[in-house]
């Protein structure tokens, strides 16, 4: 039965968007709590020591707390209302802890050592960290590299504060380029496993979580928690840039993408209200494109212009790079979607468009490369297996898209099926091209 949680609503109640934005404030699902810290306080020996280090209305604590009678409670967090939270939840439950309130980021660390740490940290992107406290944050963590998250430094220091460990996290750090770095960390701890949350599980957030457990007992197994209980699916799969829950990850033979094709952002306005429109209303007005317009193999019909005056963006807004003309107005050239989900979407574009950032622009490095048939394997099914087993988010990151693997021959029946759009003649010709580079046959 869910206990008595109404003061963290009250909690939660007083935060604008704005201040839970910043501070990652996401309540986890009581059942998440109840099903994480069951499985996680089962083994532990007695009296131990349980911490969550971003407690909020110390949920976790209060599951372990019952579940453990014996366990010594550590809860820390920065917001003094949280606290509060927390004490009158567990006051409620009948049951004591001792809070701190404190940035368990500090320096020195805040954080007593402990048996287990139970925990869904805060989610922040970058962007949206003080520009002090990202400077900050990045300089002291190893994992907060490039585009991290506020996340990755609280799984530093909680790896560096419990031999066990079982967090809720977002799902980005098990593919995205960014944390590399963290899981490297993970790994380096020995085995863990992995569990997808049900993608609605927190409402009102849209993001996908996994609940990764660290530390003895767990043992490289992946699979999925649902309110039914825990699945488990096989294997953790941890390939050299993404790991999945999914099984095996396919593996494909050859070249770099970007050895063929250069990849380039679309047009960075800085301002659509000031540069796009519905209408060619200035002559340096051109057709443009945003992600929604690429369906797969084409374009949707021009509904907006952009006015490319890349002196003037750039001057308005010094951080926009709005690239040359010359990126845009040659006469063929693949549109690729930024965000597509599973499988990129992707057409040829033969208008001279001038797609905005939404997009991608995919250009031949040679004038060999023809790129029909580089459209052909990014909307093959092989290559579709291979992004989407890797690259779960929705967003599409050139670094990523730039390793997928392509044969080095074969090319002119794959060209030729994709010019036809015709997806099974295009499947043959591919499977049989990356068979050829595999087995080394003409
Ligand atoms: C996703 S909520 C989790 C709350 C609660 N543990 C739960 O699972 O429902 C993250 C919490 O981290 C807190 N927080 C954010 N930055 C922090 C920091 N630097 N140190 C400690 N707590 C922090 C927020 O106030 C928020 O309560």
């Amino acid at each position: 039965m869910q206990p008595d949680l109404r003061a963290g609503e009250h909690w939660l109640a007083k935060r604008s968007p704005d201040e839970r934005k910043r501070l990652g404030q996401w309540p986890t699902p009581w059942w998440v709590v109840r099903a994480v810290t069951e499985r996680a306080v089962a083994d532990l020996g007695s009296a131990p020591v349980i911490l969550d280090p971003a407690c909020g209305d110390g949920r976790f604590l209060l599951a372990a707390g019952k579940l453990r009678p014996d366990a010594v409670l550590v809860g820390v967090d920065v917001d003094p209302d949280a606290i509060e939270a927390a004490h009158a939840n567990l006051a409620a439950a009948g049951l004591r802890a001792e809070l701190r309130l404190a940035d368990a980021l500090a320096e020195p660390s805040p954080l007593p050592a402990a048996d287990l740490v139970l925990s869904n940290p805060p989610f922040v992107r970058p962007q949206h960290l003080p520009v002090a406290q990202r400077t900050d944050l990045w300089a002291r963590f190893t994992v907060a590299s490039d585009k991290a998250d506020l996340y990755a430094c609280f799984v530093e220091r909680i790896f560096a504060t419990a031999p066990r460990r079982a967090l809720v996290l977002p799902d980005t750090w098990l593919h995205l380029n960014s944390f590399a770095a963290l899981r490297a960390l993970v790994a380096n701890a020995g085995p863990c496993d992995l569990y997808s949350l049900p993608s609605n599980a927190f409402v009102g957030a849209r993001v996908l979580t996994v609940v990764l457990l660290s530390g003895a007992g767990a043992a490289d197994r992946a699979g999925s928690l649902a309110e039914t209980g825990w699945t488990e699916t096989g294997p953790l799969a941890r390939g050299e840039h993404a790991w999945s829950l999914d099984g095996a990850l396919p593996e494909l033979p050859g070249a770099r993408l970007d050895s063929f094709v250069s990849l380039h952002m679309g047009v960075v306005c800085g301002d659509y209200p000031r540069y796009v429109h519905p209408e060619r209303e200035h002559p340096l007005d051109q057709p443009t494109c945003r992600g929604r317009d690429v369906e797969r193999w084409q374009l949707g019909p021009v509904r907006e212009y952009v006015r490319y005056e890349p002196t003037d963006m750039l001057a308005r807004k010094p951080y926009v790079a709005p690239k040359h003309a010359g990126i845009f107005a040659v006469p063929q050239k693949i549109v690729l979607a930024g965000t597509s989900g599973r499988s990129l979407r992707a057409a040829m574009d033969e208008e001279q468009r001038f797609p905005l950032d939404s997009c991608y622009v995919l250009l031949p490095k040679t004038p060999e490369v023809d790129l029909w048939a580089v459209l052909g394997f990014l909307l093959s099914d092989r290559v579709s297996a291979w992004y989407g087993a890797r690259h779960r988010a929705a967003r599409v990151k050139a670094v990523e898209v730039a390793r997928v693997p392509i044969p080095s021959s074969g090319w002119g029946p794959v060209a030729d099926a994709a010019r036809a759009q015709d997806d099974a003649r295009l499947n043959e010709a591919v499977d049989r091209a990356y068979a050829r580079e595999l087995h080394g046959t003409r």
